[in-house]
């Protein structure tokens, strides 16, 4: 059965008379925390022909569950409890004990508010992780815990699974099932986004519980994703704090262009359409810092235009000193390497390209220069000649905080890298090309390699090799 193509949000009837007859062979489910999240997810996995108890502390939304009643405001939920409640498919308890025993896969969608201090409030996750050890120590059959908290990453496996672990004494991955499967339903359109998922994470303990819970999402995602535990846990946040951002971006750019008597609207509206570098994977992926002849200037540009303007744009204004601070951790890392020769692998601010201007890697060969390092330098693209004596004199005017660096950017220039390689005892590697990763593949064992592009898709594992934010 497929729901997700005939699915019609406004049409609650399609979804009740399209759900699966109640079928044993389904999985039944105990859903801890009646919520925004757990009532959606009652009625919605009963919708799917589950067996499903909804559990919770407050007797008020257990009775009204049970009785078929939406205890939140939210479109078409009422209906489907209802539905569920008639065919049997749904009932409720204050007793999560006795639900785990009745149930095969337990949803943890209990509240996690911001504790004192900032951090989260985990003191519902402790309780509820205290009564799955307690049940799952006398339950013999296999038991799959589905967390669906946001929670920061390691908190299911660094404080969830210990305390089920100590009590049940069994092992999770083994004995029972562990999954973090975040929640991407956005209120006010759950039960639509719940049938027609942006995405379906789930993050597993083992082979078996991904496929149990892939299983369960089948019929409104044949594509859900598999990843650790940990993985899903960031990303939930990472989507909650990348909508925030899209947010803030879009309100900052409708500050200042209300002032200019420009239409937001339409900026955003062509803004948006660009989906090769705007709204795409480009951009995306953790690497260093931006750079080159457009974006360092341009951001100036309009956190200037902002200060003109008397409009407030702290999301634009911060892009500069973030990117400082990447441009830091690899000053940092260098320095703690305590190498003493250091080889760069790129010089200009990306592959292809000899532009030199505010190519990020220039700030950290000023400070190894400045740190008295030897220093030698790589990059295809860059020639000695009257180019380079141009670039070199043109950025002598502008950046004298780069003194060391200009002044003797000839002599440290090499087109030997093999021979520069033998001479140093660390690598920073700046951009990412197949020439450098074979050279870095080669010296990855006998120099500290400090990789600000991330050159390899899998992340080396050995000990003197340092990626900049992976
Ligand atoms: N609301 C959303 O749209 C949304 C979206 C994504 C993720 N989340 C996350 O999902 C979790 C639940 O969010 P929510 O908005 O549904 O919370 P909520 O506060 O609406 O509901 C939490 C429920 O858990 C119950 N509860 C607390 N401790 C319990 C215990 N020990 N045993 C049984 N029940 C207990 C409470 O009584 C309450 O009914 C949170 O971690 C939240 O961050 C929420």
């Amino acid at each position: 059965m497929t729901i997700h193509s005939t699915f019609d949000p406004t049409n609650v009837a399609s979804i009740i008379d399209t759900a699966a007859p109640h079928n044993k062979e389904l999985p039944s489910v105990s859903i801890v925390g009646l919520g925004y999240v757990g009532a959606v997810s009652t009625a919605c996995l009963s919708s799917l022909g589950h067996k499903v108890v909804g559990v919770d502390l407050d007797e008020q939304k257990v009775a009204s569950i049970a009785a078929g009643q939406s205890p939140i405001h939210e479109m078409n939920l009422a209906e489907m409890l209802t539905a569920g409640v008639t065919r049997n498919l749904i009932s409720a308890t204050t007793d999560l004990h006795g639900a785990i025993l009745d149930t095969d896969i337990t949803f943890v969608s209990v509240g996690t508010p911001t504790a004192e201090g900032g951090g989260c409030d985990m003191r519902a996750i402790n309780a509820v992780a205290t009564t799955i050890g307690q049940a799952l120590k006398v339950k013999q059959a296999f038991h799959t815990i589905v967390m669906r908290c946001s929670i920061p990453p390691g908190t299911t496996c660094g404080v969830m699974v210990p305390i089920i672990e100590e009590i049940s004494g069994k092992i999770a991955g083994q004995d029972f099932g562990v999954c973090f499967n975040p929640e991407f339903l956005r209120e006010g359109t759950a039960v639509e986004d719940f049938h027609n998922p942006p995405k379906t994470v789930i993050g597993a303990s083992d082979e078996k519980t991904a496929a149990i819970i892939k299983e369960l999402y089948a019929p409104v995602d044949e594509n859900a994703i598999i990843s650790s535990i940990e993985v899903a846990e960031m990303v939930k946040y990472v989507d909650n704090v990348w909508h925030a951002t899209k947010v803030c971006f879009a309100n900052e750019i409708g500050r200042i262009c209300k002032p200019l008597d420009v239409d937001s609207h339409q900026v955003m509206d062509i803004f948006v359409q660009d989906t090769k570098l705007n709204l795409s994977p480009y951009y995306l992926k953790p690497g260093f810092a931006f750079g080159g002849s457009c974006l360092p200037k341009e951001v100036r540009a309009v956190s200037h235009l902002a200060d003109e303007l008397g409009v407030s744009v702290p999301l634009i204004d911060s892009l500069t000193p973030s990117n400082f601070d990447q441009i830091d951790v690899a000053v940092n890392a260098l320095r703690s390497s305590g190498a003493k020769r250091v080889a760069f692998l790129g010089v200009a601010f990306k592959p292809g390209t000899d532009d030199l201007r505010e190519s990020p890697v220039l700030n950290v060969i000023e400070a190894a220069l400045a740190d008295g390092l030897e220093v030698q330098l790589c990059d295809p693209a860059i020639e000695k000649g009257a180019h380079l004596d141009t670039q070199l004199a043109y950025l002598k005017q502008s950046c004298p905080h780069l003194q060391r660096t200009l002044a003797n950017f000839s002599n440290m220039l090499s087109n030997e890298p093999e021979s520069m390689l033998e001479r140093c005892d660390a690598i920073v590697v700046s951009q990412k090309n197949s020439e450098f990763r074979q050279l870095v593949s080669e010296q990855m064992n006998a120099k500290t390699i400090i990789d600000v592009v991330r050159l390899f898709d899998e992340r080396p594992s050995h000990d003197n090799y340092f990626g900049i934010g992976w």
